[in-house]
């Protein structure tokens, strides 16, 4: 099978397997695991933050970052198409008292600022919760794996510190974003609070986050990951793959991308009248059928016979994300297959 549900299905590299054999370890728990703070001091360095904390999960990473930023019964400000807001399983309301307010995405996979300004409304009016956090996702997922650039970012940040408001970033995919805008990763942190890094999706570990922050952030986050139920004890076997995808992966994801663009263009070369393919950022390809099209869950269900996984998103876009597992000759195969279906 061709699988470009999603860059999280790949399989540590033979150099993440070996590294697990040599790994220091302690108990991550008593902060002893020479490995797990080797990776977050790694991280830290490379997104330009002062500290980090590993996390089992991208998921557990944001929900950490907003647990920590924002008190019961405050606002976290995110976007109507962001991670945490779709796919979280509402963890910021059900295990933190967090009311999630959503505002517009754009197409860069920022905020509408206008929405944004009204959802930072005065923390003396007694109608409102008050807003505890701004987030944001880089790169920017149901945004086509748009790569928000650190203008974007910054705009964003200014206005939610002018109103005493700390911004966490969602940077699953950041290094996927720095290698599309050719800067490095620390600088589309561009002043936010935290940030949160997956290891697990482009860059091919099987397993964890580092959320990164100031040191006195991330010690209060500390505590957030143990109520979690995140504590991990030996947990440098993973940070050791971790610490592999963080130093080999990045100089291939440029791969990737090239892989998703001529994924596209194929696409709407051949599919155009029935399939609209915007020109992917980074990773993701969206595919919206038009009218006439197939269904989205028709276009997936039809692709799979001839050996190729895509997902669904929503109800009217169908997505490829090309990763590590993912060759030139598997690129041909996913056209052939939905040039065929479409
Ligand atoms: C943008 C984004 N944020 C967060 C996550 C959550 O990561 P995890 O699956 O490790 O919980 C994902 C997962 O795909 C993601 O795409």
């Amino acid at each position: 099978m061709i699988d470009l549900r999603s860059d999280t299905v790949t399989m540590p590299t033979a150099a993440m397997r070996a590294a697990v054999l040599d790994a220091e370890l302690g108990d991550d728990v008593y902060g002893e695991d020479p490995t797990v703070a080797a990776l977050e001091a790694r991280a830290a360095a490379l997104v330009g933050l002062e500290a980090g904390l590993f996390v089992a999960s991208g998921t557990m990473g944001n929900l950490c970052a907003l647990l920590t930023h924002a008190a019961r019964g405050q606002r976290v400000v995110c976007g109507r198409d962001s991670h945490v807001y779709c796919y979280e399983a509402g963890g910021a309301s059900a295990l933190g008292g967090l009311v999630l307010d959503p505002v517009p995405n754009l197409a860069d996979g920022g905020l509408a600022l206008d929405a944004l300004d009204a959802a930072l409304p005065s923390p003396d009016d007694p109608h409102v919760a008050p807003t505890g956090v701004v987030t944001i996702e880089n790169s920017h997922s149901r945004c086509g794996g748009a790569a928000v650039t650190a203008a974007v970012t910054r705009a964003i940040v200014a206005r939610a510190h002018a109103a005493g408001v700390p911004v966490h970033v969602d940077g699953a995919r950041l290094i996927n974003a720095a290698v599309a805008l050719g800067v490095p990763p620390a600088a589309l942190g561009a002043g936010a609070d935290s940030v949160q890094l997956c290891l697990s999706k482009g860059l091919g570990a099987p397993a964890g986050s580092v959320l990164l922050g100031a040191a006195g952030f991330v010690a209060r986050a500390r505590r957030g990951r143990k109520m979690l139920g995140g504590g991990m004890r030996q947990a440098g076997v993973l940070a050791a793959m971790g610490l592999v995808a963080l130093e080999t992966m990045p100089a291939r994801l440029h791969l990737d991308h090239a892989r998703a663009r001529r994924l596209a263009d194929a696409v709407r070369a051949r599919c155009g009248a029935r399939l609209d393919v915007a020109p992917p950022a980074t990773n993701v390809v969206l595919l919206r059928p038009r009218p006439g099209g197939p269904s989205a869950d028709a276009l997936v269900a039809a692709v799979r016979a001839h050996g190729v996984l895509l997902s669904t998103l929503g109800a009217d876009r169908a997505r490829a994300v090309t990763h590590l597992g993912i060759d030139d000759a598997g690129i041909d195969r996913a056209i052939a297959a939905i040039a065929a279906c479409a």
